[in-house]
């Protein structure tokens, strides 16, 4: 089966919704999303979008502290354009009707929270779900929108290129490798779809679900990364994996993050005998860079040996606490935890991706017609450590110029007949009864990641892994090709390749910076790493 479209969007986050939104209004949208609409890390998100609003901050504060935490990896210029952009960006969500948290009920002005690394209050948000907010109402713009159709239970599997069509002799070559759509598994039926399109758009998320530990949704195992990579776009600084300090510790709870905001507004880290802790290791103690938070608390939890640390918000008003932070409190209290009354147990865990497939300052990718924004992508932005609440703001600032530079595309190509593309052909695969191996591949790369690619790194650690990855590699190799693909099995594949793709670049770096710090090399090495680690196939 086929469909032809005139923008083929991967992915329904804040990204990939955005960009639709505003590409309707130049042609068809087709997007196709691999769960239910709502199931992005956009809906997770808690602390809110960070953007320039109090008279007393200034777009030089925004840079400044975004450059700080990028550890001297961010691309100035692209931090600039973002920072400028947020609140015209900010706004075109109020004007679509998200209902932002304001400083009193009639008031205009917004509420601007606080959060780590941050010199000033400027994060826009909707108490403590500030994502579901935002996921809610484009989704419902989506629904009213006649030029956008969503295909929900559909996965991307692998881009259509020019130069499988040429070496199939479908077309004739080209000077540049273009895109022309993908391969795409509807779930539900088990078949998959051809989608031909004139633009594409990886907007496909991060890669949390990498690691054993994550404050991610299941969605986000790289699938964006692998497709294009396997295309042929450039990979950059895929070492520079975000552990987010405070997720809760508690047996039965899976993914549940504790905003860095409940430390913005006041809460403070302890160890098991109640001491603060973070004191001694930067003077802005629990407001510190995430990477300096993180690292802090896995040397406290080694030290200790304890499973976790604290996390106590108990002496502000517990009615204000139940105001500001609805969400964490009703979350924590099914677990017979009442964070107006006691510390909250919480460790690291895996939570965004700073690489991702490199873009410039309109998404686009070194492949024509194919553009990558939000997480999946690296623009610059973030360097080697994001800054807190600037993914949300990547996302729209990034959307928006997509949708301007891909008119472009789109007027060059519409006159183009779009290419016949050939079927998928399975081959003589059979349906596997072997899933087991799945799962068991699944299991071993989030233990291996955990263990030798997390917080803190050591060459030995990494040359195990890799050693590792080469054999599970492998393995699905052999396996992929035997058997009718499957959610699952596509998945084990994309988080094979790019947790290979993550011990590479963090093996290439010989240094210690941001988010990748190596045991073997503790120091910054401005002299011959001041830059991006780039790889392509
Ligand atoms: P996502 O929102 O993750 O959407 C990806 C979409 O792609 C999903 O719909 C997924 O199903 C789909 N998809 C993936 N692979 C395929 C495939 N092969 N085929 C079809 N569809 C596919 N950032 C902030 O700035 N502020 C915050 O307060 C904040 N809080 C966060 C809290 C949590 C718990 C988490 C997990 C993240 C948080 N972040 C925050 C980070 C931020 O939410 C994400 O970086 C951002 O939402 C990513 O948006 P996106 O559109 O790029 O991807
Ligand atoms: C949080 O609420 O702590 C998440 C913010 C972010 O990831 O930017």
């Amino acid at each position: 089966m086929e469909i032809q479209t005139d923008y083929l969007v991967i992915g329904s986050g804040i990204a990939g919704l955005t960009f639709a939104l505003e590409a309707s209004k130049s042609g068809t949208v087709a997007i196709v999303t691999k769960k239910e609409m709502m199931e992005a890390s956009t809906n997770y998100a808690q602390g809110g979008i960070s953007s320039v609003f109090d008279l007393d901050d200034s777009f030089e504060l925004h840079i400044k502290d975004t450059l700080d935490s990028g550890a001297g990896l961010c691309n100035e210029e692209v931090v600039r354009m973002v920072v400028k952009d947020g609140p015209a960006r900010i706004r075109d969500l109020i004007s679509m009707g998200v209902n932002f948290s304001r400083q009193a009920e009639d008031s205009d002005e917004l509420d601007l929270g606080m959060e780590g690394g941050h010199s000033k209050r400027r994060i826009v948000h909707t108490k403590d779900r500030t994502g579901h907010e935002v996921e809610r109402t484009l989704l419902q713009k989506v629904a009213e929108n006649d030029n956008i159709t969503i295909y929900e239970d559909h996965m991307a599997i692998d881009l259509l290129i020019q130069s499988k069509l040429v070496k199939r002799g479908i077309v004739t070559s080209e000077t540049r490798e273009t895109c022309w759509g993908a391969y795409v598994l509807d779930v539900e039926e088990s078949r998959v779809i051809t989608f031909v399109s004139r633009v594409t758009v990886l907007s496909t998320g991060g890669v949390g679900k990498i690691y054993l530990y994550t404050s991610n949704p299941d969605i986000a195992s790289g699938d964006g990364v692998a497709m294009g990579y396997r295309a042929g776009v450039k990979v950059a600084n895929m070492e520079f994996i975000q552990f987010h300090p405070t997720c809760l510790y508690h047996p039965l709870a899976k993914n549940f993050l504790i905003s860095e905001a409940v430390r913005g507004e006041g809460g403070i880290l302890l160890d098991r005998k109640g001491d603060r802790f973070m004191e001694r290791y930067h003077p802005l103690k629990d407001l510190a860079f995430r990477d300096i938070v993180a690292r802090s608390i896995d040397l406290e939890l080694k030290k200790s040996g304890d499973d976790c640390v604290y996390l106590d918000i108990s002496h502000r008003d517990a009615d204000y606490i139940r105001d500001r932070f609805p969400h964490i409190y009703e979350n924590c209290l099914t677990y017979q935890i009442d964070i107006t009354k006691e510390p909250i147990p919480v460790v690291p865990a895996a939570h965004y991706m700073c690489g991702g497939l490199l873009t410039d300052k309109n998404g686009m990718t070194d492949i024509s017609n194919l553009y990558a924004i939000g997480e999946v992508a690296c623009t610059g932005l973030h360097g080697a450590n994001r800054l807190a609440s600037n993914s949300l703001l990547e996302a729209l600032v990034y959307a928006r110029r997509a949708v301007e530079r891909s008119g472009l595309d789109l007027d060059n190509n519409r006159e183009i007949q779009l290419k016949k593309a050939p079927l998928w052909d399975s081959g003589s695969a059979t349906d596997s009864e072997e899933m087991v191996v799945v799962s068991h591949n699944w299991d071993e790369i989030r233990s291996l990641m955990w263990n030798y690619v997390g917080i803190v790194r050591t060459n030995k650690r990494l040359k195990r892994a890799k050693a590792r990855i080469e054999n599970i590699q492998a393995e699905i190799k052999e396996y992929y090709w035997d058997f009718i693909v499957s959610r699952d099995l596509l998945e084990l594949r994309n988080l094979a390749l790019v947790a290979e793709l993550i011990i590479t670049s963090a093996s290439l770096r010989k240094e210690s910076r941001g988010l990748h710090y190596n045991l073997d090399y503790p120091d910054h090495d401005n002299k011959h790493w001041k830059r991006d680690t780039v790889i392509s196939i």
